[in-house]
Order: C-alpha cells, then structure tokens, then sequence
C-alpha cells in the first residue's frame, strides 16, 4: 500500500518506518526541512531504540522516501496519515492548528480518491473538522468533485516513548475509528503482519479511547504517589504496598510506581485536553483535575524535601542525574527532571547535571549558569546533593564508594526510588526516596 505520512516526529517517523518494515511504500512529508535533510540521509534527529536500524533498512529496500513537498509524493497515495504534533495550549486545550493547516494543505494537492487518517492524539470531534479541511482545501483547488471520494479514519497511537518501535511490533490493540467500513478496512490492512486485537469503532469513541487511556494511566501514577506520601507518614515501604496491590489480576503492577509524578509529550497535555473536553461539553471531570493537582504537587513536595533536608541551596553545588522525562529517550517535554532543576535553579542553587541522552536538548531550557558535564561522575564531583531524576540503568552501575569520595556532601534525594534497594545509607549516604518510610532512608 502508498502510504504518505505528515510529520516525522516520534510518533510520525516511528509508526512511518514500522509501515515501510511491514512492506508498504512510505513517503514522509515534514515542514521542517533541516529534519528531512538529515532523515534523507539516512539520520534520525532524536533518540529512540530501534529506529535507527530500522530506517537504515527500509532505506535500503527503497520503500521509505522524504521530502518537504508534500505535492510531489501525494500522487500515489492510498493513505494520507497525519501525525503532526497537537500541544497543549496555555489554558490546557489541544492546539489543533498544525493538524488543520496540514489537513488543509491535503486538500489542496489531493486529485484522487484516499483515505485521510489521523493519528495525532486529537479531543472528540477533531476528525470530522479534519475531514472538513481537506474538503476545504479541495474546494480551494477547485476540485469540489472530489470531497464525497474522501474518507477519514481515527487511527490513535498508544506507542511508548523508549521502547515505540518495539511498540509498533507489538501494539496490544489497533483502534481503528470510521463512518465508512471500506475505508476502515483500508486501514486496518495496511498493519497486515502485525498480531493484535482490531477494535472496530466510530470516529468518536476512538478518539476517546485514547484520551482514555492515557488519563487512566495517569491516574495510577497519581494515585500511587498520594499512597507514597501516606506511607512516609506512616512508616510503610511505597514499593512493597504497590507490589502487593498490583499482584491483583484486577489491578495489575503497571504504573504504580511513586516518584516525582509523570511528564513527557503525552500524559500531562492528554489528562488537561479530557478535562478541557469535559468543561467544554458541560460537565465537570472532577477526577481528572485532582490528578493533575496531584501530579503538579508531587513535584512540589519532592523539591521542599530537598530545601528543608539542605536548609536552601543558594550557592551550593547541586548535582542532578537525569533531564529526560523517562529513561531511553532524549524526549524533555514536559519532563520532571528539567522542572526540578529549574526550581534549583531559580533558587540559586550552583547546578551540576547530566543526562545520557537529553543534555542537547537541554541546552536550551536551562540558564547559562548550569554546568552540563560529560558524565554522571562529573556532575556529582564536589556536589553536596545529588538529585535523581530519571531511572537510566546506567546510573545504578556506577561506584558508589567513589560517588562518596567524590562528593562533599553525601545527600541523594531519589526522584524514582531508583537506588532504594541498594541499602545506600549503609554506604554512609543520607538517601531519600519517595514513599519508603522509615525503611530506606
Ligand atoms: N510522542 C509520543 O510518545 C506519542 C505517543 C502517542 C501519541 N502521540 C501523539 O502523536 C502526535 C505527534 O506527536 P510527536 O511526539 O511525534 O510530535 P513531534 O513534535 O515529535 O513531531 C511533530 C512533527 O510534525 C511536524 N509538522 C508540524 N506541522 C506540519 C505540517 N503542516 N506538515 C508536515 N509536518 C508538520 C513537525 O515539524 C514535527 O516534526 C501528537 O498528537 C501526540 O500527542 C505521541
């Protein structure tokens, strides 16, 4: 099948390379030219396992092209998928206007029939509005005729972050949202190869399933972390409750991990749009908002530890370890790690950090004044704290009576209890995780 896809993001070149890997002829199209020169030559611009090898595959086969003229592949296609990023606005709402100008500028190069799909994560009603700017750019073009030959289909992503090409392999269901059951059927084989449940669906319930999904998953973390905050109250072990509530075949163990609450491209921007949605449909997701409240507030708690613990920062080295918003992935949008050393920062801290793979991307967000060191070892040396943001295995492998040595003061604050089981305070360190009570800290 001709597949083009719009955007080569994470999601955009992910899923484009995995189409290609399944056998269908994919041409991405993206806005950002210095993007597609480097894809051209065979580059990925952002870190995710997998991808790499991927493409330099399906590159070789010829079955992957990009370009920024969007209207010189468009010929062929059978498919047109638009993975453009949808962000959050500042009150919370999805900003839409990449994926209408995109949907827009399909109309006004289309000059055959195809089925328009959107997998960008979009609030309920999106595709339709999708469907009436590709109608409109065709009427734009003065190709009117055309528009009853146009169907559209929600195909939401679920891929994670880190692991998203083995996701795409793997995917545990393939939602597939449509009016037109040819035109869903159109989509669901071009994943022919792929094993996993197909959930047929109307455009609207597809789209909110993925809102769903990811508010759910949220929700856990959220709900975790007040558990985490009740046992350091308490004098219970975060880590021993989660395992025994999730050993519950009703509940399951993932996302029940406390720490500093979540981040990235998706949750934080997801939870708010299906709340916004909620308000904006006259109904008031109460849930939803105590999850975000919660979310903002483990961060809060998490830093005061820090200042309380230390008596301020101000002019003291701090070393943080991690800036991504999660392990195997350069990906900072978002993230806790970035926010956190912001906050020390903005406190005057003398700021130490490192990150395995986000420390390009951190450049830009973080004052002049912070020292970006060449390894986790660096950061630490001559620190009187070191922060833990990110659980990158590779930081459990480091030496941690050289750490000690290095170090003047010997204060680890654990964002994500990522050393909790390696009896630090034994070691001589003052370790402080979230939720473990009185057990490891
Ligand atoms: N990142 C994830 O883990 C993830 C997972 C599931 C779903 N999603 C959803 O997928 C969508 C894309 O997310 P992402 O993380 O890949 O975003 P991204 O910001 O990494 O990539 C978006 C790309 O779209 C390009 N673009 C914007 N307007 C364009 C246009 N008119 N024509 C061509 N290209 C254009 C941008 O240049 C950019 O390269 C979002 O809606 C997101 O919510 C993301």
């Amino acid at each position: 099948m001709n597949l083009v896809m719009i955007g080569t993001g994470y999601v955009g070149l992910t899923t484009g390379v995995g189409f290609a890997s399944l056998g269908n002829n994919v041409a991405c199209v993206d806005t950002n030219a210095e993007k597609i020169s480097q894809l051209d030559l065979g580059k990925v611009p952002f870190f995710e396992p997998g991808v790499q090898d991927a493409l330099s595959r399906v590159q070789e086969q010829g079955k992957i092209v990009f370009t920024t003229d969007l209207e010189s592949v468009i010929g062929g296609a059978d498919i047109v998928m638009l993975a453009v990023g949808t962000p959050s606005t500042r009150t919370g709402e999805a900003n839409l206007s990449y994926l209408f100008s995109a949907a827009e500028g399909v109309g006004k190069h289309l000059d055959h029939e195809v089925v328009i799909v959107t997998k960008s994560t979009v609030p309920v009603g999106t595709n339709r509005q999708v469907l009436a700017a590709v109608k409109k750019g065709l009427i734009e073009a003065g190709r009117e005729e055309l528009t009853s030959l146009i169907n559209i289909v929600s195909l939401p992503e679920f891929l994670r972050e880190g692991t998203a090409f083995e996701d795409f392999h793997n995917p545990d269901r393939i939602v597939i949202g449509a009016d037109d059951e040819i035109a869903a059927q159109t989509v669901a084989s071009l994943h022919d190869g792929l094993e996993a449940p197909i959930v047929m669906t109307s455009l609207e319930s597809a789209e909110l399933i993925k809102y769903a999904s990811n508010a759910l998953l949220a929700t856990k973390i959220s709900f975790i972390n007040e558990i985490a905050n009740l046992a350091e109250r308490v004098g219970a072990d975060v880590r021993d409750v989660a395992k025994g509530v999730g050993l519950d075949r009703r509940i399951g163990p993932h996302f029940l991990k406390a720490g500093v609450g979540y981040g990235g491209s998706c949750f934080p921007k997801d939870v708010s749009a299906l709340a916004q949605l909620g308000g904006a449909k006259g109904y008031s997701f109460k849930l939803l908002s105590t999850v975000i409240e919660v979310n903002n507030r483990q961060r809060e708690i998490f830093f005061k530890k820090i200042i309380d613990e230390l008596g301020g920062v101000k002019g003291r080295r701090i070393a943080v370890w991690g800036l991504a918003f999660k392990p195997d992935t350069d990906d900072i949008r978002e993230s806790a790690g970035v926010d956190i050393a912001q906050r020390l920062s903005a406190y005057g801290a003398d700021l130490a950090v490192y990150d395995p793979q986000a420390m390009d991307n951190t450049r830009h967000v973080l004052s002049d004044h912070v020292d970006f060191t060449a390894t986790a070892m660096d950061a630490a040396r001559g620190a009187e704290a070191l922060i833990v943001l990110t659980e990158w295995p590779e930081f459990r492998d480091v030496s941690f009576a050289t750490l000690s040595e290095i170090m003047v003061g010997q204060h680890i604050f654990d964002g994500r209890n990522h050393f909790a089981d390696m009896d630090l305070h034994k070691k001589g360190f003052k370790y402080q995780g979230v939720g473990l009570g009185n057990c490891a800290s």
